[in-house]
């Protein structure tokens, strides 16, 4: 049976990262997986102290920390992941990211390099959830992706970026990437090449990895536009503003003129923010 693993990176058990991913779990459980949760919130993450033993590359063994080889085990051994963070400060929570430090997968042997992995061509995706301005659910994608998803050689569906303004439809596609992901398993397509070329190239094609804050305010200018426009009492002029903003700012992206657009995107959240704040 088709083995899928979702990591809750929030300290917060019943959160927003965790009603996401266990919703991204029960599409998945839907499609026919075995399911496992892992909240890091109850693991004993120990920051990784970059030790001088370095043993732990080859065997997955934290000489400082008996929690990390039981988690690199349960990684090894799903045939899927789901990794979802809370975001702080416009990235990854810390907690995640001492998680993502003691991540070791155990070669199968011919050298260290990713192409000897067990997890190399293994299916993954992630979820973020920036629950508070929603800044950062596309910026913070950068470090799941480039830190976690690569060096264990896997292959990332789309993401899901959630925000206040797009939770309900961030909980169907979790659910529904849940699915997809247990498909996607069952093909595990390796990286062939040993240089990184083939691995960045998959990343860069993968929506949203590269969003920069432009990028990341221009999404999150849309959720919000989209949040609101089901709200019948929301002033109509102001809510026809914020899409004039948000085409304007998408010209000016298009023209080559990211710099300039900030300035829409921004606006239209503002005058997105009150109406949301009024009304939700
Ligand atoms: C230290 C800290 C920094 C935060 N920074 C951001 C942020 O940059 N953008 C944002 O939208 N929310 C931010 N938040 C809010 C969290 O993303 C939000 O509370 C989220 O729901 C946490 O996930 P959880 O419910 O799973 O714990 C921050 C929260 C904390 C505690």
């Amino acid at each position: 049976m088709t083995k899928i693993l979702g990591i809750v990176g929030s300290p917060n058990k019943g959160g927003r990262t965790s009603r996401l991913v266990e919703k991204a779990l029960a599409g998945a459980a839907s499609a026919g997986a075995e399911i496992d949760a892992m909240y890091l919130g109850e693991e004993d993450i120990q920051p990784c102290r970059g030790c001088k033993v370095q043993k732990c590359w080859e065997d997955g063994i934290c000489r400082l920390d008996d929690s990390a080889e039981p988690r690199n085990r349960r990684i090894k051994e799903a045939d899927g992941i789901i990794f979802g963070a809370p975001v702080y400060f416009h990235d990854i929570n810390g907690l995640a990211k001492d998680f993502i430090d003691k991540v070791r997968i155990p070669p199968r042997g011919g050298g260290l390099h990713t192409i000897y992995l067990p997890t190399n061509g293994k299916s993954a995706f992630a979820i973020t959830i920036a629950g508070g301005t929603g800044k950062g659910a596309l910026t913070s994608l950068g470090a799941i992706h480039w830190g976690l998803f690569l060096p264990c050689g896997f292959r990332a569906l789309k993401p899901v970026p959630a925000t206040p303004f797009n939770f309900k439809k961030a909980l169907t596609d979790a659910e529904e990437r849940g699915k997809e992901l247990v498909k996607a398993a069952v093909n595990i397509a390796p990286f062939e090449e040993k240089g990184l070329a083939d691995r960045i190239r998959h990343f860069q094609e993968t929506d949203w990895v590269n969003s920069d804050f432009t990028d990341d305010n221009f999404f999150l200018a849309c959720a919000i536009y989209e949040g609101i426009m089901d709200i019948p009492a929301a002033d109509r002029k102001a809510v026809e503003d914020i899409k004039v903003h948000i085409e304007k700012a998408k010209q000016l992206m298009d023209a080559g003129r990211k710099t300039e657009a900030p300035a829409y995107t921004a606006l239209a959240y503002e005058i997105g923010r009150r109406i949301w704040d009024k009304h939700k």
